[in-house]
């Protein structure tokens, strides 16, 4: 029996709580692992089934991996196996995160082709080219891809056609064991790229920029093991905050960098929030109705996240005006909108873009995740509708949040989960 997430809507959210560590930090550090080589323990890393996926990875390619008391530990000192098998690379669509760190262990690397995902085709392309300038051979053979490297990969420019993320955390990785300096230029910005570049320094890499468009990684001849903390998932906390804001509620954030959550900020203050900082926490007190935004952009840190889109969204959908939203980075991320149509959300969408007429009322209906920050939007707009709204596939939800029910409970809301 699949279980169903079961929310009665029109509960004002008020409370405290607590953010977990970031899954888009811990993915490519638990991967990152492998290269150090040694024991790293990761600190406020979330449980979720893609760290568990990471985790099966890590298993599957020799190392000792652990939980302990909210610490994941990887012990990389022996490597048996230089491939992921089409398996668990369906696992998780992170795996790619992979390539970079099992090249600076193992001469010849496999992996099945990524293939394509909910959110489109996601193409490798920058991965490739850039290994490729540093001295990998790449190959394509039965839907697989194959990197060999004839001793150290080698320091080069590695100028970036789009400030990947990916590309980004795959280069940094490998180049830190590389011989000579690489030079990334358009390197992607998020922090998630500021986490990683600390942690590989930890380990002893010699990495500096990052967070900039320029990074620069003289390499070492090898790298350490090392305790590393994750940073707060800046995606998590705009999710309370769009949870806080549906509900007309006022809530409480704790363990929030300011400075990530900020590209969210205007959008959320343009919807008649306040929003107070202290320290690591922000508090966020809405409105009984939200105002529409006027127009929402996705691009690259430090602008609007495209992982923040369906959950703004979902907040829009229940406002005063019309809003409008171009989604710039990836070509399919509307199809949690034909699901919040269901709920009597008025969407038009048109290839990257889509117009939400505000509602005066959202009906809780059953629906169905179709990516894991749809997932999210459906859950935001089924704590805003009147009745009762069933979110199945939770599967997605489950990817990439921690007990999400538990803290919309302790915020008051109206949820749980129960057998289909
Ligand atoms: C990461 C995040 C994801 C977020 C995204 C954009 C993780 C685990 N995931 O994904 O949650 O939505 O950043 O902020 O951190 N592209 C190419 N060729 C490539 C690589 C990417 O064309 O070789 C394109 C992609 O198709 C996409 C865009 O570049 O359109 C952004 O992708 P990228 O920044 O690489 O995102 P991910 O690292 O996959």
């Amino acid at each position: 029996m699949m279980s169903v997430l079961k929310i009665n809507g029109g509960k004002r959210l008020s409370g405290e709580v607590s953010v977990h560590g970031a899954k888009n930090s811990a993915l490519p550090v638990l991967a990152a692992t492998l290269a150090a080589g040694g024991k790293c323990e990761i600190h406020n890393c979330p449980r979720l089934s893609d760290v568990e996926a990471a985790g099966a990875i890590l298993s599957y390619l020799g190392c000792r991996t652990g939980w302990s008391d909210g610490v994941f530990s990887v012990d990389s000192s022996d490597v048996s196996r230089c491939e992921i098998p089409d398996e668990l690379m369906r696992e998780m669509r992170s795996s790619i995160a992979f390539l970079g760190a099992m090249l600076t262990r193992c001469e010849c690397v496999k992996l099945s082709m990524p293939g394509g995902c909910e959110l489109g085709p996601r193409p490798i392309d920058l991965h490739i080219d850039a290994l490729g300038r540093m001295g990998a051979r790449v190959e394509e053979r039965d839907g697989c891809i194959i990197f060999r490297r004839g001793g150290r990969l080698r320091g080069c420019r590695v100028p970036l056609s789009f400030p990947s993320v990916g590309a980004t955390e795959n280069i940094m990785t490998a180049a830190s064991t590389a011989k000579g300096t690489t030079v990334i230029t358009n390197a992607a910005r998020e922090p998630e790229i500021s986490d990683l570049a600390d942690f590989l320094n930890s380990c002893g890499a010699r990495i500096g920029g990052a967070g900039g468009s320029t990074v620069v990684i003289e390499g070492v001849e090898r790298l350490h093991g090392c305790i590393h903390s994750v940073i707060p998932d800046r995606i998590e906390a705009a999710t309370y905050m769009a949870a806080a804001a549906i509900t007309g509620g006022s809530v409480l954030l704790k363990n929030v960098i300011a400075e990530h959550v900020m590209p969210v900020v205007p959008s959320f203050e343009e919807m008649g929030c306040v929003i107070s900082f202290c320290g690591s926490d922000i508090k966020i007190e809405a409105p009984q109705r939200l105002h529409a935004v006027r127009y929402i952009r996705t691009m690259p840190y430090p602008g609007f996240p495209t992982d923040a889109q369906a959950i703004v969204m979902a907040c829009t959908c229940r406002a005063d005006g019309s809003s409008v939203f171009a989604e710039t980075i990836f070509d399919s991320r509307f199809r949690h909108t034909a699901e919040l149509a269901r709920m009597g959300a008025r969407i038009k969408t048109d290839g990257r873009i889509a117009v939400v007429e505000g509602v005066s009322r959202l009906c809780g209906a059953p629906v169905a995740a179709t990516d894991l920050r749809g997932a999210a939007a459906l859950v935001t707009a089924g704590l805003a509708a009147e009745g009762t709204t069933t979110v199945s596939q939770l599967r997605h939800l489950d990817r990439g949040y921690q007990d999400i029910e538990t803290a919309l409970a302790g915020l008051g809301a109206d949820i749980k989960r129960t057998d289909g």
